[in-house]
């Protein structure tokens, strides 16, 4: 269904990469136009964490993301899964027996294990590629692993075993580690640490998930570059996992805007513009740019860090039109 006037992303950038979006099934209804016309592939927001699909023990609740799968299904689309472990969005149940105390190791290795292989099993012939850990990297300090139930119940561990779940469940499906704040030279350096070890112990892990929740001014493009570089040493493949770029430094608070000015579209034209110049260069090692939406009447970073503040982060604006950013993008894009 040909009727924008603009040139298509996944057109633009198909020598070069995917071009994803993250969904949800509001935004398969309201911006199936724009998803269809741009995007070639997709990532469930929220509809393939572990409380979304299995909130009780057992009892799984397939809907939602049933639904996402069938629209990618239906339209051609690739399909990422994400994620099977992770800190934030797992329900109580896991961790504890029936008095409310923590369970021992070996039950909670039993109840991730089944996970994974009813999740990753039943979508194998349309998901490519799991999120399989999800942020495990501590962002400050010495160590490497940030504090969590499952560091606490399994041990260090619960990564290598993830993995391995995962590629029964799925031999054919490529195996990502995913994380934010992937570009800061600190941060990188744990990533990659933990990726190394993981190689080193014969863990079946494929690429590495770099979120790139980005904004005008933050990471630097030279920081971007040295973590594709450090992480590609590895030789495995990266992909761009949930790339946005806000309207706002993280420590920027402001609330008075209803909308953008024209000065933060131009520079927001040029941000982008740089970014999908550098990602080009690395065609054959980024294999996916997936946008964690598509267009700015739908954003998570509405709610975050400033609970109801609009930002405006993506290529199309709150009509779906192309904004500066857009145009920019594309234009480099065939230089
Ligand atoms: O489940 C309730 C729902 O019942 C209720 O109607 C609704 C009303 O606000 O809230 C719902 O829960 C929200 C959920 O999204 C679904 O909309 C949670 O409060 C909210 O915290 C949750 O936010 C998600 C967040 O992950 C959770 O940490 C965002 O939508 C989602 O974009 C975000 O995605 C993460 C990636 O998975 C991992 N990387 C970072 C990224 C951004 O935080």
């Amino acid at each position: 269904r040909r009727t924008r006037a603009e040139a298509a992303l996944k057109d633009v950038f198909a020598d070069d990469f995917w071009i994803g979006a993250a969904v949800n099934p509001l935004t398969i209804r309201t911006q199936e136009e724009l998803l269809t016309y741009h995007f070639n592939s997709l990532t469930a927001e929220n509809e393939m964490k572990f409380a979304s699909l299995q909130p009780e023990e057992g009892a799984y609740s397939f809907d939602a993301a049933d639904q996402l799968v069938a629209f990618a299904r239906r339209h051609g689309m690739a399909m990422r899964g994400h994620t099977l472990v992770w800190h934030n969005q797992s329900t109580g149940w896991l961790f504890e027996d029936g008095d409310g105390n923590p369970v021992d190791k070996v039950t909670l290795l039993g109840r991730i294990k089944s996970h994974i292989h009813t999740v990753v099993g039943r979508y194998k012939d349309d998901i490519y590629a799991w999120d399989v850990v999800n942020e495990v990297i501590a962002d400050e300090g010495d160590c490497l692993l940030r504090r969590s139930k499952w560091l606490d119940i399994v041990g260090p561990d619960f990564i290598a075993r993830t993995f391995e779940y995962a590629h029964e469940a799925d031999p054919n499906a490529l195996l990502f580690y995913n994380d934010y704040n992937e570009s800061h030279p600190g941060k990188r350096d744990k990533i990659y640490t933990l990726v190394k070890l993981l190689l080193e112990q014969g863990v079946p892990i494929h690429g590495i998930g770099l979120q790139a929740h980005w904004n005008l001014f933050d990471p630097s493009l030279d920081d971007i570059r040295a973590a594709i570089e450090k992480y590609a040493s590895l030789g495995l493949q990266l992909q761009l996992t949930e790339l946005d770029v806000s309207m706002f430094r993280f420590d920027d608070k402001r609330t008075d805007l209803a909308d953008p000015t024209e000065e933060m579209l131009e520079q927001q034209a040029e941000r982008y513009g740089a970014i999908f110049k550098l990602l080009q260069e690395y065609r054959g090692v980024i294999s996916s740019v997936t946008f964690w939406g598509a267009a700015d009447d739908y954003t998570w970073l509405d709610d975050f860090p400033v609970r109801g503040r609009k930002n405006w982060p993506f290529l199309f604006d709150g009509q779906h039109h192309p904004k500066p950013a857009f145009d920019r993008v594309v234009e480099l894009a065939s230089k």
